[in-house]
């Protein structure tokens, strides 16, 4: 269970002192390690200040409160940058293979596994399990070519009705591979009530239930983008698993946000970016998780190649190679194949047992150099599961503003808010779905106040206090800033 606090037993809940009071016993995580913004920075129109701009406001911090959507740079990227830039510079093709004394990270060539490595305790999974390849859809296109196997009986698809539009793409076009039509194949998974966004656990249990005989695989994200519902994982995966039917979750908004047992929940495969909790850097190189079960290779290859009267005949790739080493199909290129043999160049696929068995290309050594810089941040910080208790509180705290602020006249707020309200269904983020008309002119507001949120047009934003760098005093101002910008904007209406 997550800690609940009841804010409303502080004597002045509302005071900015208290938003002080909370950050002086609750410290401020690891936001000295991070670049925050500052106010002056996001009205420039240059990437660089002037040196002649030593203004006083050129300090303040902004508030941003949109890791959901782009996580903020932690300092030590810049030096992980620079040592990666450096080894191509002196060393050219070297920095493959080349240890160096001062490295931050593995020679390139092995530089997935240190990411695997690092990566595997956001998720809860063994190193063996996790890939950082690819990007988010593109993973998924990867996992679904190699889960979704219909047959006559169970060949439809299960995702939520307004997944996120990149996942609602990739899922249709894999049925359309196999020649089904949306309409035949794709079931959409609706709210309990339209209008709340919101998905109980037993509803979604139900309707996996009602599908069940003809499903083959179900897609659902471990957070939801826009409510910020965090999915029962657990025992919606265990229920897919009693019905025979695969699940696979897209993770975009959960990875470094809530403590994730990929492995222990028995989850088929994952996706993720990182991007948003993980701090890695806008299109970022993502991670995808395949569950020891599925990743076996049943022969190692000296027996499979043994067994092979031409090993290195063209026969030995594709469903002839699946069936001698044993392995699960996947769309192959070479960095699935075996590190030892990987540079033979004969055209046996040789698969890595693991999700690394998954890669096809050579990974962005400048991409994974900043994925291991911004989780070197997480190692400093502790578990996942101890930034939680703090995300709780912020969440908790942002929360309570927004119920209670006061209202000029005593009336009706103008919103409502999305995010399920138990702190055990939610991450960091609260979504705000303010009163039609609105949204355009707080926008504005917020923008010239250098708060930073996240819109989703007609009438949403999406906040989120996120425990590695934002404080409650932050939660505070926002708070203030929207209350006020509400009420200008209404009166002008
Ligand atoms: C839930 C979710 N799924 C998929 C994506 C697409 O990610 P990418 O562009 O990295 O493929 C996003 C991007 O924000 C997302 O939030």
């Amino acid at each position: 269970m997550a800690d609940i606090f009841d804010f409303g037993s502080l004597e002045t809940p509302l005071s900015e002192k208290t938003a002080q009071k909370l950050d002086s016993e609750h410290g401020i995580s690891q936001r000295e390690h991070f670049v925050i913004p500052t106010q002056a920075d996001l009205k420039r129109r240059t990437i660089t200040a002037s040196k002649n701009d030593t203004a006083q406001e050129n300090h303040k911090s902004s508030i941003y409160v949109c890791g959901n959507s782009l996580g903020l740079q932690p300092k030590c990227t810049k030096t992980y940058i620079e040592r990666y830039l450096s080894t191509w510079s002196t060393q050219g093709v070297y920095g493959h293979f080349k240890s160096l004394d001062d490295e931050l990270t593995k020679p390139w060539m092995n530089i997935d596994d240190q990411a695997s490595a690092a990566m595997a305790p956001i998720v809860g999974a063994t190193p063996n399990e996790v890939a950082v390849m690819e990007t988010l859809t593109a993973n998924l296109h990867f996992l679904l070519a190699s889960f979704y196997k219909p047959t006559a009986y169970k060949y439809k698809i299960l995702i939520e009705g307004k997944a996120f539009p990149s996942d609602h793409f990739a899922v249709q076009s894999h049925l359309a591979q196999h020649n089904y039509s949306a309409r035949e194949a794709l079931v959409l998974l609706e709210p309990d009530d339209s209008d709340k966004h919101y998905f109980s656990t037993q509803h979604i249990l139900d309707t996996i239930t009602e599908h069940a005989g003809s499903l083959a695989l179900i897609l659902l994200p471990g957070i939801h983008f826009y409510s910020g519902q965090f999915f029962d994982i657990k025992n919606i995966t265990a229920h897919a698993h009693a019905h025979n039917v695969l699940i696979g979750w897209d993770l975009a908004h959960a990875a470094g946000n809530v403590p994730l047992q990929l492995h222990d929940w028995d989850v088929d495969f994952a996706a993720w970016c990182t991007y948003k909790y993980l701090n890695s850097g806008p299109g970022c190189i993502g991670a995808l998780f395949v569950h020891d079960r599925h990743t076996a290779v049943a022969n190692s290859p000296e027996k499979a190649l043994e067994s092979s009267s031409a090993p290195n005949d063209v026969l030995t790739g594709g469903l002839e190679a699946e069936k001698r080493f044993g392995f699960r199909h996947r769309l192959c290129g070479w960095w699935g194949s075996s590190k030892t043999t990987r540079f033979e160049m004969d055209n046996v696929f040789v698969p890595i047992a693991g999700a690394a068995g998954w890669q096809v290309s050579n990974p962005s050594a400048l991409d994974t150099t900043s994925v291991l810089a911004s989780l070197s941040v997480f190692e400093r910080a502790g578990s996942v599961v101890e930034l939680r208790k703090r995300s709780v509180l912020l969440t908790g705290y942002l929360e309570y503003l927004l119920l209670n602020w006061p209202t000029v006249d005593g009336g009706q707020r103008p919103y409502t808010l999305l995010t399920p309200v138990n702190p055990e269904e939610r991450g960091a983020q609260i979504s705000v779905r303010l009163d039609p008309g609105l949204l355009d002119g707080v926008v504005v507001d917020l923008e010239a106040e250098a708060v930073v949120v996240d819109e989703r047009k007609p009438d949403v934003i999406r906040v989120a206090p996120t425990p590695l760098y934002n404080t409650f005093s932050d939660v505070w101002n926002f708070v203030d800033i929207l209350s006020r910008s509400l009420e200008k904007r209404r009166k002008a209406s």
